[in-house]
């Protein structure tokens, strides 16, 4: 989609669909919407207080506009009210229009920057959150479809700014907004695809190319190269399957060691049955998600690459299947890590945490200032925080709060939990340094401490995104599938930081 900003007056603009929008409970709308308003002789005002329009978030109204000007039609769409009013609003509102344009089978879309100026954020800002809405919602996977029947999308937007100084940051913002949305869609079509295909080797080839288009350096660790390492918790899952594994390392500024250095680390399973200690069968195809971390980390590299912030940046992506077979690890065996600590495996089910680990280890040469690793880790992170936020693990409060920042800026959730010390008694383990399950009590806080157990030192923090990765329902941002949760946290996370 082409996305043009241009300085002028809404009313006059030729486009097929007008967007504007309105505040919930607003009776008489101001700024773009109120002069939309009165060119269509208070067409705005009528449905208003005809009640079949009262702003509520999510909601839209399509007026056609009978030659009074140049644009056929206007859609308003409900902003919520004023005073919950956030960026991800506009974000979401943007979203819906887009889906309402390509119903609509509108070609051109001239859209308004919802929210610039509204309760002190910025008008790039809301600029980029427009953008990212309106790219995010028309997102769609159908690559296995074969010819498949559906609306077409818009072509171009045109996002209308009246105020000439304005001009040159909606354009920041828009591009920004561009670069993001677009890393998040690369992290999707990864986790949308299906196993037999997104399969480690897959996963390898994909980031190489990415890291070639956007300038990235990337290195690909293979099996070799992982025994010379001692990589044991990493090379111990992959030894069930076929597919060999891999370790994706991407670098953004990797000489700049007098920069800030984020290591970014991201749980590659391409699919996960659990291994010998085998998930029941009924949903265990979601588990074709279950390198949402590495899709999210590969992502967040492609924006930062196209960004180009000055921060060095690591992303590292542990690739592999999780399967049973003659060759598979088995509950009770002893593995070793990166760092030479030992782990006796209670489930073979537990196989994030073990090659989350060799990468955390891995991650010390770089000298880190701080550590993030995404992983879809737990499924008891769902029963406790449900969709609405990713669990969030620091032994850092100055990271934490970063992050949380970061969720606020991105629309992004994540919910801080807690590290207690007491949760490394449930993963000691009689015959090995530690045990890779604590048992059903606090399997999200054990889970945590044994990420821990493989830091070295540095700030670290770990968001448990099983919850997050996929969606049973179409959104205004995006259809049933991937998120690319993780994406955009990262990328504001990332920007907040090179900031300063
Ligand atoms: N990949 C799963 C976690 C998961 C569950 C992700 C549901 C997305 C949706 C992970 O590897 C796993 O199997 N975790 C176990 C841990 C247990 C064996 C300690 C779990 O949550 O049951
Ligand atoms: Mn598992
Ligand atoms: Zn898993």
């Amino acid at each position: 989609m082409e996305i043009v900003v241009q300085q002028g007056n809404i009313v006059q603009q030729e486009a097929d669909l007008l967007v504007v929008n309105l505040f919930e409970g607003v009776t008489e709308p101001g700024g773009a919407t109120g002069a939309v308003d009165k060119a269509l002789n208070g067409a705005i005002r009528e449905v208003i207080a005809a009640g079949d329009f009262t702003g509520k978030r999510d909601s839209s109204v399509v007026l056609y506009t009978r030659g009074v000007i140049p644009a056929p039609r206007v859609l308003v769409v409900g902003l919520g009210p004023a005073e919950k009013f956030t960026l991800n609003e506009a974000r979401r509102a943007a979203g819906v229009a887009a889906k309402r344009a390509r119903e609509l089978g509108v070609k051109h879309i001239a859209s308004i920057v919802h929210g610039g100026g509204v309760g002190g954020l910025s008008v790039d800002d809301a600029a980029q959150a427009v953008v990212e809405g309106t790219i995010l919602a028309l997102y769609r996977f159908r690559k296995h479809v074969p010819e498949p029947e559906e609306d077409e999308d818009p072509e171009r937007m045109t996002l209308v700014e009246f105020d000439a100084t304005k001009v040159p940051v909606v354009e920041e913002g828009a591009t920004r907004g561009r670069v993001i949305a677009e890393a998040v869609c690369f992290a999707r079509d990864l986790v949308n695809e299906p196993a037999n295909y997104m399969t480690p080797m897959m996963m390898a080839h994909r980031a190489r190319e990415m890291a070639q288009t956007v300038g990235l350096q990337c290195t690909v660790l293979e099996e070799a190269h992982m025994r010379d390492l001692g990589m044991g918790l990493l090379l111990g899952v992959a030894a069930g399957s076929d597919e060999p594994p891999r370790f994706i390392i991407l670098e953004h500024r990797s000489g700049r060691t007098d920069l800030p250095t984020i290591v970014l680390v991201g749980k590659g399973i391409t699919f996960d049955s659990g291994g010998i200690s085998l998930k029941r069968s009924e949903d265990m195809w979601r588990m074709k998600g279950d390198m949402g971390g590495a899709a999210a980390v590969l992502g967040a590299m492609q924006a930062v690459a196209r960004l180009d912030l000055p921060l060095r940046v690591i992303g590292l992506a542990p690739c592999t299947e999780n399967l049973p077979s003659g060759h598979a690890i088995k509950p009770g065996d002893v593995l070793t890590g990166m760092g030479g600590k030992t782990v006796e495996i209670i489930s073979t089910d537990a196989e994030g945490r073990l090659i989350l680990a060799d990468a955390l280890t891995y991650a010390d040469r770089y000298r880190p200032d701080a550590v993030v690793d995404l992983a879809t880790l737990t499924g008891a992170i769902g029963v406790a925080l449900g969709k609405q936020a990713a669990g969030l693990f620091s032994n850092d409060d100055g990271l934490a709060d970063r992050l949380l920042r970061a969720t606020e800026r991105s629309g992004e959730r994540a919910w801080r939990m807690p590290l207690y010390d007491e949760y490394k008694e449930a993963i000691k383990s009689d015959v090995a340094e530690v045990k890779n399950s604590g048992g059903r009590y606090a399997g999200v806080g054990s889970s945590a401490k044994f990420l821990e157990h493989f830091t070295t030192g540095y700030p670290w923090a770990h968001l448990d995104i099983a919850a997050m990765t996929m969606s049973d329902e179409e959104t205004p941002l995006g259809p049933k599938g991937a998120t690319g949760y993780g994406v955009r946290l990262l990328t504001e996370f990332l920007r907040d930081w090179a900031r300063g």
